[in-house]
C-alpha cells in the first residue's frame, strides 16, 4: 500500500497518468492487512444474551483477555515479548477498586474498562490512527426470563415465563464461559519456525477441573476453541475455530471480528477497541478473506460468510449511547444451505419492504413476479420504529442493549453483482474459497429502516466479522478456518494529495 502511495506521488508530474492513480488508490482499513503481521494482536471477549457479562465465571476474572506480542529475532532461537501478562489477563471485578479509581465499577462496566486497558497494552502506533487487536467474540443465547436481566428493546424488562423461545436450564444459565489460554510460542516444526497459540474452554462450569481439548469428543458438553498459527515471515495467520453446543447451551456464537478502534462497535454500548483504523463506509469498501468450513454445525447453524454491524438512529443520526433511540443495524449472509427463506409471498412481514437492483430500481415485496424472496432469510424492523410498513416483524428484543434491525440474506443470483455466493452450497463444507466481497456496494443497496422524512444515514460499519451462530440445537459441532482477512477502502489521503497536485 505504501508503494502505491509513493507511485502516486511520482505520477503526479505526468498529467495523463494522474487520473489512473486517482482511481486506483486504495488502502487497508485494518492494522494488520491480510493477517500477515508476525507480531500478532488478538483479544477475546464473551457476551451474554444482551451483550453484557452479568456475572464473572469463578476464578476467571473479567471475560476479556489478550495475546499480543512482538518478535525479537536478533536472538537464536527467535523470542517473543508478550505485552499482556497473566496478571493482566486475570483482572476481574475483585480488582475494580484498586488502581486509583474513585467509583467502583459494576461487572459489566469493568469488562469494558478491561478491554480498554488491554488495548493500551496491545496498541500499535500507525496512520491514520493507532490500533489494538483482532477480536474473537463468544456469545451464549441462554436467557433467564424470570431474572429480567436483559432490557426489552433498550427499556426496562419484566420477568416472564419463558414460552420456550429462550433456552435456560435454570438459575445461572446466563453464565460466562471458562476461558483457557495457551500463550503464543515459537514451535520449530521440520526446520520452519511457526507461531502458535490458543484460547479454548466451555460454558459448563461444573467441568472446570477437566477441561481439555478432548472435551470435544465427550457427550453433551459445550466447547469452543480458537487456535492461531503462522509461519514466521511468511503468509497469513490461520485461525482455526471449533464450536460445540450441548443441551444446556444449545445456542452459541463464535466470531472473528474486525472492530473499530474507538467508539461503539455494532451491538456494544461501551467504548471498544479493535483493528479497524478506518471505519469503512458504504458504498466504497471490499472485504477479502479465505474461509474453509470443515464442519457446518448442523441444520441450525447460521454460518455468516459476512456479518456487518453498525448503529444509527431512526432519524439517520449516528448513535450516541442513548439505548432507547440508538438502533443496532446488522446484515448477514448465511451460507449454510439448510437455512431457508422465511421471506415469502405469503409471509411478507419477514421481507424488507424493497429490494434494490444494482441500477437503483426498487422492487416492492408485494411484486410477486419480481421480488427475489429466496434471496432473504428474514428481515426484522427496529423495535422502536414509529412508522414501519405493514406487515412487519420485530425480533430479538432482548439480544442487544438497544433495539436492533436485522437483515439476513441467502446465496442468490441477485448478490452475484457484489461477489457474494449465488447458489446454495457455494463456499460451504468442502468448498474452501478466497472471497472478495463488495460489501460496501451491497450494504448501500440493502434496505434499512428510517422514520419518514429523515435524511439518509451515512452507513459506516464499525464491526465486520464472520463465524457461526448455532441456533438452538444441541451437540452440534462447527469447525472452520479463516485467513488472509482484509478490508480495502479508498485512500482518501492519496486522493487529497492528488487533487492538490492537479490544481
Ligand atoms: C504484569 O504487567 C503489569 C502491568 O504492566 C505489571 O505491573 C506486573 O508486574 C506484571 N506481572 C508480572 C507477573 O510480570
Ligand atoms: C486482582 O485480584 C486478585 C484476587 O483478589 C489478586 O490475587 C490479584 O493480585 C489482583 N491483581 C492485581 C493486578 O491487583
Ligand atoms: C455418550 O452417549 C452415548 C449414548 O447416550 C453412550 O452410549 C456413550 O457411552 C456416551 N459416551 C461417553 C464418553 O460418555
Ligand atoms: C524479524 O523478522 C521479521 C519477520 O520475518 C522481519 O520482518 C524483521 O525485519 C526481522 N527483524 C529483525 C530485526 O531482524
Ligand atoms: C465511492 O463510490 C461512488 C460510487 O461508486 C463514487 O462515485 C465515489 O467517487 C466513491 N468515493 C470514494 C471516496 O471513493
Ligand atoms: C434496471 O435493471 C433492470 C434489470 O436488469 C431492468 O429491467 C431495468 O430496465 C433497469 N432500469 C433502469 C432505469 O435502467
Amino acid at each position: 500500500m505504501m508503494l502505491l502511495q509513493k507511485l502516486c506521488g511520482l505520477v503526479l508530474v505526468s498529467i495523463f497518468a494522474a487520473h489512473e492513480c486517482f482511481v486506483s488508490a486504495q488502502i487497508s482499513a485494518v492494522g494488520d492487512p491480510g493477517m500477515r503481521r508476525d507480531g500478532l494482536r488478538l483479544a477475546i471477549e464473551a457476551w451474554n444474551q444482551c451483550n453484557e457479562v452479568g456475572e464473572e465465571a469463578p476464578n476467571m476474572g473479567s471475560p476479556r483477555y489478550a495475546d499480543c506480542f512482538d518478535l525479537y529475532n536478533s536472538t537464536s532461537p527467535i523470542g517473543l515479548v508478550h505485552k499482556v501478562n497473566e496478571s493482566d489477563n486475570k483482572l476481574g471485578i475483585s480488582n475494580s477498586t484498586s488502581r486509583g479509581r474513585r467509583e467502583p465499577l459494576d461487572v459489566n462496566q469493568y469488562a469494558a474498562w478491561k478491554q480498554i486497558y488491554l488495548g493500551t497494552k496491545c496498541q500499535v502506533q500507525d496512520k491514520p490512527k493507532p490500533w489494538q487487536f483482532w477480536m474473537i467474540m463468544l456469545k451464549s443465547g441462554n436467557m433467564d426470563t424470570l431474572a429480567a436481566i436483559c432490557p426489552n428493546n433498550g427499556r426496562k424488562a419484566y420477568p416472564f415465563q419463558s414460552d420456550s423461545i429462550f433456552p435456560c436450564f435454570g438459575k445461572g444459565c446466563m453464565n460466562m464461559p471458562l476461558i483457557y489460554h495457551d500463550y503464543t510460542i515459537v514451535h520449530e516444526d521440520h526446520g520452519t519456525n511457526n507461531l502458535r497459540g490458543s484460547f479454548y474452554g466451555t460454558w459448563d462450569l461444573d467441568i472446570a477441573a477437566s477441561v481439555t481439548k478432548e472435551l470435544i469428543t465427550q457427550n453433551d458438553s459445550s466447547y469452543y476453541e480458537v487456535v492461531w498459527e503462522k509461519e514466521i515471515g511468511k503468509g497469513s495467520w490461520k485461525f482455526h475455530h471449533i464450536l460445540k453446543t450441548s443441551s444446556k447451551y444449545p445456542w452459541l456464537m463464535l466470531y472473528l471480528r474486525a472492530d473499530a478502534t474507538t467508539g461503539f462497535s455494532g451491538g456494544y454500548h461501551y467504548q471498544t477497541r479493535g483493528i479497524m483504523k478506518t471505519i469503512p463506509k458504504s458504498p466504497n469498501f471490499t472485504v477479502k478473506f479465505t474461509l474453509d468450513i470443515k464442519r457446518g454445525g448442523g441444520p441450525g447453524s447460521q454460518f455468516y460468510l459476512m456479518d456487518i454491524g453498525s448503529c444509527w438512529k431512526n432519524n439517520g443520526q449516528p448513535c450516541n449511547g442513548d439505548v432507547t433511540t440508538d438502533v443496532t443495524r446488522y446484515s448477514e449472509m448465511i451460507i449454510n444451505p439448510s437455512i431457508d427463506s422465511w421471506c415469502k409471498p405469503t409471509s411478507q412481514q419477514s421481507c424488507p419492504p424493497y429490494h434494490t437492483l444494482p441500477n437503483g430500481t426498487l422492487i416492492h415485496r408485494s411484486d410477486e413476479e419480481n421480488f427475489p424472496y429466496e434471496a432473504y432469510h428474514v428481515y426484522c424492523t427496529p423495535g422502536n420504529a414509529r412508522h414501519p410498513e405493514e406487515p412487519y416483524n420485530f425480533c430479538d428484543p432482548y439480544s442487544n442493549p438497544q433495539p436492533q434491525e436485522i437483515l439476513q440474506i441467502l446465496p442468490h443470483p441477485v448478490w452475484g453483482e457484489y461477489g457474494y455466493p449465488t447458489k446454495n452450497g457455494e463456499g460451504w463444507i468442502g468448498d474452501p474459497k478466497t472471497w472478495e466481497l463488495d460489501v460496501g456496494k451491497l450494504s448501500q443497496a440493502l434496505y434499512f429502516y428510517q422514520d419518514p422524512g429523515t435524511g439518509p444515514a451515512d452507513r459506516y460499519w464499525s464491526s465486520i466479522d464472520l463465524g457461526t451462530e448455532i441456533y438452538r440445537s444441541d451437540n452440534q459441532v462447527a469447525e472452520w478456518t479463516v485467513s488472509d482477512f482484509d478490508i480495502i477502502v479508498p485512500n482518501l489521503a492519496a486522493r487529497a494529495r492528488t487533487k492538490m497536485g492537479t490544481k
